[in-house]
């Protein structure tokens, strides 16, 4: 039995990681990132590192780690599986994201490149894990949010905040599947000590399905505050945007066009082999988050 002991973990200042630290009956955690945070917790260690340094792995060689987590992006993870079974890892979950799918033939260069690079990635690590014997899970969720850090789901509440109304291009028909990021660290850790997730990739949807209209009303219930939303033709939608873009940094026209598609996701192999129970979206943003 490995189950109890230290898990590397790349990328834990990630939303996910985050999530993982704050859980109370989490293992150790050797943590690794670039940029450690000021306060620091227990039952966790932290190693400054930038995993595209060749020597990044010099912190915890003598550590006698077996597992890891990567929270990371994936081409970040991907060239460095030598490295990681150089140090004795022998099981590995990493995430990666159903963006490889819904962005494959987005009429957007920079997002098709996103997918490319994520699809590319998912078989380098596939195919290094394999040649190096360490046991691979792959772990691909949707939309992620926590209240008060994503990017997604936060940065809507916060506009909402400040204009006390949302635009949206067309009427947001669109499904949505946004997940928690505390239900990907808790299932994370089931991953890594599930034989039957060796070898095989999970998308991991969010435990409901909702328009992108509903999803936004949530976020307004969520602030307490009555909705307010505005349907735009797409075209004054994108005006709008293009207008606003230099305070949306991060953000794509291509969001509003995608509002009225569906990006949805099956979770019944996750359900079956991870015990996957996400929750339903109700998110709740405390006065000083959003
Ligand atoms: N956000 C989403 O909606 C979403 C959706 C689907 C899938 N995903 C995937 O889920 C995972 C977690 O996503 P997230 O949004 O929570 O991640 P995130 O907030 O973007 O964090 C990325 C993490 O990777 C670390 N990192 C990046 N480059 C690094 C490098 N060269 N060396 C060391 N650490 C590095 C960052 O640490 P430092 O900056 O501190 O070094 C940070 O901890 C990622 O694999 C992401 O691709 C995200």
């Amino acid at each position: 039995m490995i189950q109890d002991e230290a898990v590397l973990t790349l990328g834990a200042t990630s939303l996910i990681g985050g999530a993982l630290c704050a859980l109370p009956h989490r293992p150790a955690l050797i943590c690794v990132s670039r940029t450690p945070p000021a306060t620091l917790m227990s039952n966790a260690r932290w190693i400054q590192a930038d995993l595209t340094d060749p020597e990044w792995g010099a912190g915890f060689a003598d550590l006698g780690l077996r597992r890891a987590l990567a929270l990371a992006p994936i081409w970040t993870v991907a060239p460095v599986i030598d490295q990681l079974a150089n140090v004795g890892i022998q099981r590995l979950v990493s995430f990666s994201s159903t963006s490889r799918f819904t962005k494959a033939s987005s009429p957007d260069p920079t997002e098709r490149e996103v997918a490319e690079r994520l699809t590319r990635s998912e078989a380098l690590l596939i195919e290094s894990c394999e040649r190096r014997g360490v046991a691979w899970t792959i772990l691909r969720p949707t939309l992620i949010y926590l209240e008060g850090r994503d990017q997604n789901v936060t940065r809507l509440a916060r506009l909402i905040r400040r204009l006390g109304v949302l635009p949206l291009a067309g009427d947001g028909s669109g499904l949505r599947q946004p997940v928690h990021a505390q239900d990907l660290a808790t299932v994370a850790l089931t991953a890594l000590k599930t034989p039957a997730a060796e070898g095989r990739a999970y998308d991991l949807p969010g435990g409901e399905t909702l328009s992108y209209r509903a999803m936004v009303e949530r976020i307004f219930e969520g602030l307490g505050k009555h909705p307010r939303i505005l349907a735009l033709p797409p075209e004054l939608w994108r005006l709008g945007f293009t207008l606003a873009r230099p305070f949306l940094p991060g953000a794509s026209a291509q969001m509003g066009a995608r509002m009225e598609a569906d990006l949805t996701f099956d979770s019944k192999a996750a359900e079956a082999d991870l015990n996957w129970r996400a929750r339903p979206f109700r998110p709740r943003f405390p006065a000083e988050d959003a």
